[in-house]
C-alpha cells in the first residue's frame, strides 16, 4: 500500500519544546520563532518564565528588544508601554489620568508556559487564551539533564519528525561500525499511546547499547513530534533507567530544530564521553539527509509511503490529521493507530 504525505500544517492545542530553561537566566529574554510566530521568552528577576508575542500591540515593535523591569513586566523600547507575565498592559507612560483609556484594558497574547525536567514548553493555543488540553510530556526520571544538543534542519517539521522514525534508513545514512549492522528482518510490536504510538519495550541490537550491558528499550512517539527512548538495565546489580528524548521544534514552515536531551543517574556518567564524541554526529547524518532531500523536494514531487517501513510515517501522518480535525471541530480526539506487529528488513 503507498500512501502521500499530508500537507505541512502545525498543529496546534500542543506543546511544543523551544529551549531548555538553562538557556534563560533571570532578567534574560529573547525572541524564539514558533509555528512562523514570533515569541518573547524570557525569565523576570524571580525566576517565573514568560512567553508573549513578540509584537508590541501599540506599534510593532518586538518586545524583545526591550527590558525586563525590576517589578516583574517587560518594557517596550519604542514608547515605554509595560507588559506583565500574564499579557496585561500595567503602564503607558504617555498617558496622563485625564484620558478615559485604561492602560489595564489592553492585552498582548500570553502562553502558557512551564518549566520542567530542566526544559521550557510553550502552548500554542488554537484560540488564544484558551487552556491546556493536557500537560506537557515528561522524561519519568528526576536526574538533571546530562547532554543535549540542538540542530537546525532546513525543512518543516513533518520531514524532521519522518526522518528519525523511520526504521529503514539506518543503515544507508548512520553508516557507522558503532551504529550498524548487517541488514536482516526486524520485528517490532507497536500499540497505541494517547496521541501517538509506541514500539513496546525489547532488546536492541544496535552495538551501541552493549555499553550498558543486557537492556530493554521502549520508544514512544506523540504529537507534535516527542520521541522518548526509555532504556532499562542492570549493571553490576544496579537497576537503571537511561531516558532519551528528541522532538523537533517547528521555527517556520522551513525551518525545524532537532532537539535531543538525555537523562540518566550520575553514576552512569562513564556514558558521557561517548554522547560527547558521537551524538551530534548521529543527529548530524539525519540533518544532511534532509538537506539533501531538499533538493529533490524544490520540485514538489509526489511521495510514497510503503508497506511495513513506512508505517510510522503512515501512523504519524494519520495522528496528525485526527488531532488537526479534533482541534477544528471541538470533538474529542481518536487515535487512528491499532496495535500492529510490523516486518522490515534493515
Ligand atoms: S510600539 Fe511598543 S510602546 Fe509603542
Ligand atoms: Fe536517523
Amino acid at each position: 500500500m503507498a500512501e502521500t504525505l499530508s500537507g505541512d500544517l502545525f498543529l496546534r492545542d500542543l506543546w511544543y519544546m523551544p529551549a531548555l530553561a538553562s538557556s534563560l537566566a533571570p532578567g534574560q529574554m529573547r525572541r524564539e520563532m514558533l509555528l512562523g510566530e514570533p515569541v518573547v521568552l524570557g525569565r523576570l528577576q524571580d525566576g517565573a518564565l514568560f512567553a508573549l508575542r513578540d509584537i508590541c500591540p501599540h506599534r510593532g515593535v518586538p518586545l524583545s528588544a526591550g527590558r525586563i523591569m525590576a517589578e516583574g513586566s517587560v518594557e517596550c523600547p519604542y514608547h515605554g508601554w509595560r507588559f506583565k507575565r500574564d499579557g496585561q498592559c500595567s503602564k503607558i507612560p504617555s498617558l496622563t489620568g485625564h484620558e478615559d483609556l485604561k492602560a489595564e484594558s489592553i492585552r498582548v497574547r500570553a502562553y502558557p508556559v512551564r518549566e520542567q525536567d530542566g526544559l521550557i514548553w510553550v502552548y500554542m493555543a488554537a484560540r488564544p487564551g484558551s487552556e491546556p488540553r493536557n500537560e506537557p510530556p515528561r522524561p519519568g526520571v528526576s536526574t538533571p539533564t546530562r547532554w543535549t544538543e540542538t540542530q537546525r534542519f532546513l525543512c518543516g517539521i513533518d520531514h524532521a519528525v519522518i526522518g528519525l522514525m523511520d526504521p529503514a534508513h539506518g543503515p544507508y545514512v548512520h553508516d557507522h561500525w558503532w551504529w550498524k549492522k548487517a541488514p536482516r528482518v526486524k520485528e517490532k510490536h507497536y500499540a497505541p499511546l494517547s496521541t501517538g504510538f509506541v514500539m513496546t519495550a525489547h532488546k536492541p541490537s544496535k552495538p551501541v547499547y552493549a555499553l550498558l550491558g543486557d537492556v530493554q528499550t521502549e520508544i514512544t512517539f506523540e504529537l507534535p513530534s516527542t520521541r522518548f527512548e526509555t532504556i532499562t538495565g542492570k549493571l553490576l546489580g544496579a537497576a537503571f533507567k537511561v531516558v532519551g528524548m528528541t522532538v523537533c521544534t517547528p521555527r517556520n514552515a522551513e525551518n525545524t530544530d532537532v532537539i535531543q536531551v538525555f537523562w540518566w543517574p550520575g553514576w552512569l556518567n562513564f556514558i558521557y564521553p561517548f554522547f560527547w564524541a558521537l551524538g551530534a554526529t548521529f543527529i548530524g547524518d539525519d540533518r544532511k539527509i534532509v538537506e539533501l532531500q531538499r533538493e529533490g523536494l524544490k520540485f514538489n514531487p509526489n511521495l510514497m509511503l510503503i508497506q511495513d517501513s513506512d508505517q510510522p510515517a503512515i501512523w504519524y501522518s494519520r495522528v496528525k490529521k485526527a488531532w488537526a480535525e479534533s482541534v477544528e471541530t471541538g470533538t474529542d480526539f481518536v487515535n487512528p493507530v491499532q496495535e500492529r506487529t510490523l516486518r522490515w528488513r534493515s
